[in-house]
């Protein structure tokens, strides 16, 4: 294929859109990136980056290229070769949100014409790109696909943050309504991505990414459930965990934390059961029982902080309690359905007086009734107690076990923490603290696991 001359329009500049927008003209496609956010757009035309794995600098250099153009203005993705959908799929009172998939269609059909590729990427259930997308389509250009025009899907599989698997090194999932819209789809992701894994039909493709995210969901429920039986019992998961992580076949290291948060773990496999649901009239009680559980990790969370505040002779209520990350997942800013605002929300409701730092979250994003601070010693030694919700490498285990009083540790993040031992009477030590630090609690340094 021969870019220099094609056209690609990607609509939605989001965490999906915008990696794609850029790797596709840093191969060279001349790109428009459409999205109905003005603001979005006008930061994106201004070179500022509001997703974290694209850089000012790589938006400066699309943008100096000449072929990347930030839209909001539908008419300037005419005459596209290739289309590619990558707007929220949310859900609302528990059930799929498709309106944004409705409304993309509805704007990309009159620029619809013969011969172009249109490629559905939003995370959905089974049957949306043939039942919904491609009548919608049909209605507004009067094409028919697998016909007129190519169609496919092909889910998104990429992971903020994630330094070594990026959407060029991932390999992609890619479908078609008819062998040959699958082969203009695959030749579309040839050109900027590695490696393609062709499957037979559009909800295949579906189903491959919904089974990504339940898989992953029903596991961390796993651990979660464990982590929490295990403290009961006196018994360290984390060290469980570590040693079931030896066996080298049949076992995948799932580790437990406070609750899951994002986009996508909480959101997509209620995709899945919605869709068994109504087609079926079952349930999916797997993706319940995990929604269950997950869900319901900040309240354990908060119980654990009950458990910890008293053993030193405190209320929650009154209580000075730091919160160390409010993203959903280690060095993102994306708070997006983060389990801490659930577990900022929850102390606060119980009286105490919330703090939380996070060097990668806006402020804008921050829980009501939450001070946003910087974490430094004294912050760390003012706070009866510390709870670490987010590992993210800007956080300093030293100075957090050094000027700490109390710390849950839900990520297993301090490295020589006393293993489900109980705090110790002043003068038991900590093998990060210095004997002389002076503490203003009549209890020893205490670190616990979630
Ligand atoms: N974020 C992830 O890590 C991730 C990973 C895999 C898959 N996904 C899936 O990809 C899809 C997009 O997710 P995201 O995280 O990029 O969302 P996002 O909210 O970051 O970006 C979506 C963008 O689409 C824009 N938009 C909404 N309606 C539009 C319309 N009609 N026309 C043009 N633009 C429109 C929004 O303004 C927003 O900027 C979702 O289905 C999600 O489940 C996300």
């Amino acid at each position: 294929m021969c870019m220099t001359s094609k056209k690609l329009v990607v609509v939605g500049q989001g965490y999906v859109g915008l990696p794609l927008a850029m790797r596709a003209v840093d191969v060279g496609w001349r790109v428009v990136g459409v999205d109905v956010d003005e603001s979005r757009v006008a930061r994106l035309a201004a070179a500022r980056s509001y997703v974290e794995d694209i850089p000012d600098r790589q938006l400066v250099a699309a943008l100096g290229s000449g072929r990347y153009e930030p839209t909001s203005d539908y008419a300037r993705a005419a005459a596209f070769d290739v289309a590619v959908i990558t707007v929220p799929t949310p859900l609302r009172e528990g059930a799929p949100d498709l309106s944004y998939i409705v409304g993309a269609a509805r704007s990309l059909a009159p620029l619809v014409r013969p011969g172009v590729t249109v490629i559905l990427e939003s995370t959905t259930y089974p049957g949306t790109t043939e039942e919904l997308f491609a009548p919608l389509l049909t209605e507004g250009s009067g094409l028919h696909p697998g016909i007129d025009f190519h169609l496919g899907y092909s889910p998104e599989r990429i992971d903020p943050g994630n330094r070594v698997w990026n959407l060029v090194n991932t390999p992609k999932v890619v479908s078609g309504v008819h062998e040959d819209s699958l082969a203009a789809v695959s030749a579309f992701y040839d050109t900027v991505v590695e490696r393609t894994v062709p499957v037979g039909s559009t909800r295949t493709a579906e189903l491959t990414k919904l089974l990504e995210n339940t898989f992953r969901h029903v596991n961390i429920a796993l651990v979660n459930e464990l982590a929490m039986f295990a403290h009961e019992l006196g018994v360290d998961v984390w060290e469980a965990i570590d040693a079931a992580s030896t066996k080298p076949f049949g076992y995948l290291r799932f580790t437990p934390g406070p609750g899951v948060g994002g986009h996508c773990l909480p959101i997509d496999p209620s995709y899945l059961s919605w869709r068994v649901r109504r087609s079926l009239g079952r349930s999916f009680r797997f993706v319940e029982l995990a929604n269950d559980i997950n869900d319901h990790m900040p309240d354990h969370v908060v119980r654990r902080v009950t458990e910890m505040l008293n053993t030193r002779r405190r209320s929650v209520a009154g209580s000075r309690i730091l919160l160390l990350g409010l993203a959903y997942k280690k060095n993102t800013g994306d708070a997006r359905e983060s389990p801490a605002t659930r577990v900022a929300t929850l102390l606060a409701d119980l009286g105490a007086h919330v703090r939380a730092a996070d060097p990668h979250v806006d402020a804008a994003r921050l829980p009501p009734r939450v001070t946003l601070v910087e974490v430094d010693a004294g912050e760390l030694a003012a706070a009866d107690l510390v709870v670490l919700l987010v590992d993210h490498d800007a956080f300093d285990r030293d100075q957090v076990a050094r000027h700490a009083c109390a710390v849950l540790d839900t990520r297993h993040w301090l490295p020589t923490h006393d293993r489900g031992r109980r705090p110790v009477a002043a003068g038991g030590g900590h093998p990060l603290i210095p004997a002389q630090v002076a503490r203003h609690d009549e209890l020893a340094f205490a670190v616990e696991p979630l």
